[in-house]
């Protein structure tokens, strides 16, 4: 069977790394609240020019080095994020430029918190349809430059980052036969377009915008949203939670990730959580995740993978591979 395989992995922070302690002196809040509602203990954030193209090359070019393989052995690049560099051309473009490649395609996919789940299940539409053979997704965000930081209940919970992936179409024989993306579930509803959006953009006010957040009726419908996708993804590809090596979740909040997983009745032992280090990286969570959890030595090759996310739309899916 043709199948989109993994074939490296690669991640980067920005250098900056802000402690809840830091929050404390600007607004009405604590290390001990963020820590207990969140799990996150610190983030990073972009240097003042570093944008997130920026990053998602760093990552690139990590996961390209990983995959044995340069720039012009690739086909497509999919950079899933919701902090462009510009409004156009798409960032993918300019990580196209950064990374030295000159032929191909490359778009920006835009789902939030869940667009690098996105991105994944397209990678591999195009690789099933033999419209790529090899193809690079990135997940990179800079929301420090999003957040309005008079807002305590949105700015202590984001952070900057980027993660990459490269996928090969691949029919594998023996032991890697089951190797890949073995199934994908996409899922968005834009009635609930009110609980999580940025209020400004190019054909409303003109401007860049500040996250807008219902902190905990996004937390309700994760809750529930996440476990639902993660098991119609097993589903598809005939299998269950039980063979779950790892769930590797969108990382926002501890609490969710650990709802989450309970209700898949998978333990915590077999979760990657990094929320503690990077906070909510939007799009780029996933990936980082990934290259954090292999260079951890928790991802192996032939682990049953199931990522998942939820994010403003709402929009929120799923990606089972084997690693
Ligand atoms: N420090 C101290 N107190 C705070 C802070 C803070 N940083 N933020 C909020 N509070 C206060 C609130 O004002 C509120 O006080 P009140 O009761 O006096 O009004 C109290 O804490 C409780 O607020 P809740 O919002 O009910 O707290 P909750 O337990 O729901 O936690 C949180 C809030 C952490 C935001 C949680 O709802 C959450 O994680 N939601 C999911 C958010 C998420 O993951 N979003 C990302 C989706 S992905 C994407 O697309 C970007």
């Amino acid at each position: 069977t043709l199948r989109a395989v993994v074939r490296g992995v690669g991640h980067y922070l920005p250098a900056r790394v802000v402690p809840n302690s830091e929050f404390e002196t600007r607004i009405d809040t604590s290390d001990e609240w963020i820590k207990t509602r969140t799990g996150i203990e610190r983030r990073h954030f972009a240097a003042e020019g570093e944008t997130t193209s920026d990053l998602g090359a760093h990552a690139a070019r990590a996961a390209l080095s990983d995959a044995g393989m340069t720039a012009d052995d690739l086909d497509a690049v999919i950079l899933a994020t919701s902090t462009a560099d510009l409004t156009f051309p798409s960032a993918a473009t300019m990580i196209q430029q950064k990374i030295g490649m000159k032929k191909g395609f490359a778009f920006d996919v835009q789902a939030v918190c869940a667009g690098f789940v996105f991105a994944l299940a397209n990678a591999n539409a195009l690789i099933l349809s033999g419209q790529a053979r090899r193809v690079l997704v990135v997940g990179a965000e800079t929301f420090s430059r999003i957040l309005d930081f008079e807002d305590r209940s949105t700015c202590v919970l984001f952070g900057d980052g980027a993660g990459a992936v490269v996928l090969e179409a691949a029919t594998g024989t023996g032991t890697s036969a089951d190797r890949g993306i073995l199934a994908t579930d996409l899922n968005s509803d834009g009635t609930h377009r009110e609980l999580l959006y940025v209020d400004g953009g190019v054909s409303t006010t003109g401007t860049a915008g500040h996250l807008r957040m219902q902190g905990n009726q996004v937390f309700r419908h994760a809750v529930e949203k996440l476990a639902q996708t993660a098991h119609t993804a097993l589903d598809k590809a005939g299998l269950s939670s039980a063979d779950v090596d790892w769930i590797v979740p969108h990382q926002a909040n501890l609490r969710i990730i650990s709802a989450t997983a309970s209700r898949m009745q998978v333990p915590m032992e077999r979760v990657v959580v990094t929320v503690q280090d990077h906070g909510n990286t939007s799009a780029a969570s996933i990936p980082l995740a990934l290259s954090v959890g292999k260079a951890r030595g928790q991802i192996k090759e032939g682990d049953l993978l199931v990522t998942e996310a939820i994010g403003g739309g709402l929009s929120w899916g799923s990606v089972v591979l084997r690693w």
